[in-house]
């Protein structure tokens, strides 16, 4: 494999593309977002990372809470659109026709048809450079009942996420493997075996 070395970039991909509600109580918004991710598991931590020109900096950063609302495909236009309008021009709740809707443990909206909504509260602040990252502690998650089974597990698969690479958006393809499958004792041969 012949490789070109270019400079260093943020050419991380794929990340997820989330819209991210925020608001102060008299202004609800929405910001799309993709550099952001789980930074801790325990206790549960992710991070979103901001221009401090970004309308939503000021909201986020005031009120200390935001929520992190992640998309099925099918609302990529509402998606791409936060992205590229600002709520200092528009309320995009309105423009999108999206459904505000109270969070549980946060004063800020959530976006109703978005299958799954973390609840977030800032921890810390961290100016990097064009972007400033917000730590935040996910402290609610809600979740669509139509993508959890009757066994109360999450069946992520039917939420038809999408991904973000490079400037386009993908839905994604078929299941390829789980969390390790590569060294796990292969059952159906030995069921197969045994017949
Ligand atoms: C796919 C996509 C990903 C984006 N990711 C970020 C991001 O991670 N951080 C950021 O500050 N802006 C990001 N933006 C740009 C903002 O969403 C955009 O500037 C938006 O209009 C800001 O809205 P506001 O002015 O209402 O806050 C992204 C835009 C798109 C379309």
């Amino acid at each position: 494999m012949a490789k070109q070395h270019w400079k260093g970039g943020a050419l991380l991909a794929p990340v997820p593309a989330v819209m991210v509600s925020c608001g102060n109580g008299d202004i609800d918004n929405i910001i799309t977002i993709g550099w952001t991710g789980i930074c801790s598991t325990h206790p549960p931590k992710l991070y979103i990372s901001v221009r401090p020109e970004r309308f939503s900096y000021s909201l986020i950063k005031e009120s200390g809470e935001f929520c992190v609302n992640i998309p099925s495909s099918e609302m990529v236009r509402a998606l791409d659109w936060c992205g590229v309008r600002s709520g200092k021009d528009c309320d995009k709740f309105k423009e999108m026709k999206l459904t505000k809707e109270d969070s549980f443990a946060v004063s800020c909206k959530s976006i109703a048809e978005c299958p799954m909504t973390l609840e977030c509260r800032v921890d810390k602040i961290i100016p990097l450079g064009s972007h400033d990252m917000f730590i935040a502690d996910i402290v609610a998650v809600a979740v669509d009942e139509e993508i959890i089974d009757d066994k109360g597990r999450l069946m992520l698969e039917k939420a038809d996420m999408l991904a973000y690479l490079h400037g386009d958006y993908f839905t994604l393809g078929k299941k390829i493997g789980d969390f390790g499958f590569s060294v796990r004792k292969k059952k159906t041969v030995a069921k197969r075996r045994r017949k």
